[in-house]
């Protein structure tokens, strides 16, 4: 059995594609965004996009468990055209941001490469689920996000990431401060996967299985505390995620993104 992407993905929920950053250059980015993180919290909340006309998050983002969130985070999601939909000029930008930002691009340039060449291993050639996330070959605004992702220490038990089905089609892994991702299909079948520099591992969200009608089912995963040790006081884990999103799928629930599908 040829242990293409699709096989990976309905034996195991996730496959590994060659990624063109290596981990020493994700971990400086991944430090480029606690720099930012670091900023005060009236400079970084100018960042964010309360007029968000995407509805998915955009610029800087705080969650926090006492507002009804899951887990305890901060995140930062990019694409190109982000600075447009910003309400302050990115001149007037702290060179944290413009450094983030700057990075930020590489990766996400580099993000699309990889999914495009993973969606025509995936197809094999057949018209369709490529045409869907790249109509004409090129990406919608919001269409990719770029995600770095802060989880704080106040996180409680052994959880960092609750378990959940990406709303992608498909998903990214680049690179995260340590082991703990946990992929499967369902609560009882998550293992732990290996990152290896120079890779990325790749899985499909929720929208995909919709696209396919079901023949690829969502991965579920989760991020498990397995030594304990943060990244910093203020960080317990980091992590660099891409989303891709096809387009005239709508967005499911968050009930549907929460609750594991039965076979
Ligand atoms: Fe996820």
């Amino acid at each position: 059995m040829p242990n293409s992407i699709s096989y990976d993905f309905k034996s195991k929920g996730y496959s590994q594609v060659p990624f063109s950053r290596s981990y020493d250059f994700l971990k400086s980015a991944a430090d480029i965004f606690l720099n930012f993180t670091d900023l005060k919290k009236e400079e970084k909340s100018k960042w964010s996009c309360n007029n968000d006309p995407l509805d998915i998050g955009i610029g800087y983002v705080r969650k926090q468990r006492e507002y009804g969130a899951l887990d305890n985070k901060e995140y930062f999601h990019y694409f190109p055209e982000l600075p447009t939909y910003f309400t302050h000029p990115l001149s007037k930008a702290p060179s944290e941001l413009k450094k983030l930002i700057n990075v930020a691009d590489k990766i996400f340039n580099d993000s699309i490469k990889v999914s495009q060449l993973a969606l025509k291993e995936i197809e094999k050639g057949k018209q369709g689920a490529f045409e869907r996330f790249f109509p004409h070959g090129s990406t919608r605004p919001g269409s990719g996000i770029l995600r770095f992702l802060k989880y704080h220490p106040t996180t409680r038990g052994r959880h960092i990431a609750q378990g959940h089905y990406d709303k992608s089609g498909l998903t990214l892994a680049l690179a995260e401060s340590k082991p703990g991702l946990r992929i499967g299909f369902d609560e009882k079948d998550m293992r732990l996967v290996e990152h290896k520099s120079g890779f990325a591992l790749t899985f499909p969200g929720i929208k995909f299985t919709k696209l396919t009608d079901g023949v690829i089912r969502p991965s579920w995963h989760e991020a498990v505390e397995l030594d304990e040790k943060p990244y910093r006081p203020d960080c317990s884990r980091w992590a660099i995620v891409f989303f891709l999103h096809p387009e005239g799928i709508e967005t499911a629930s968050f009930e549907d993104h929460h609750r594991p599908l039965t076979k």
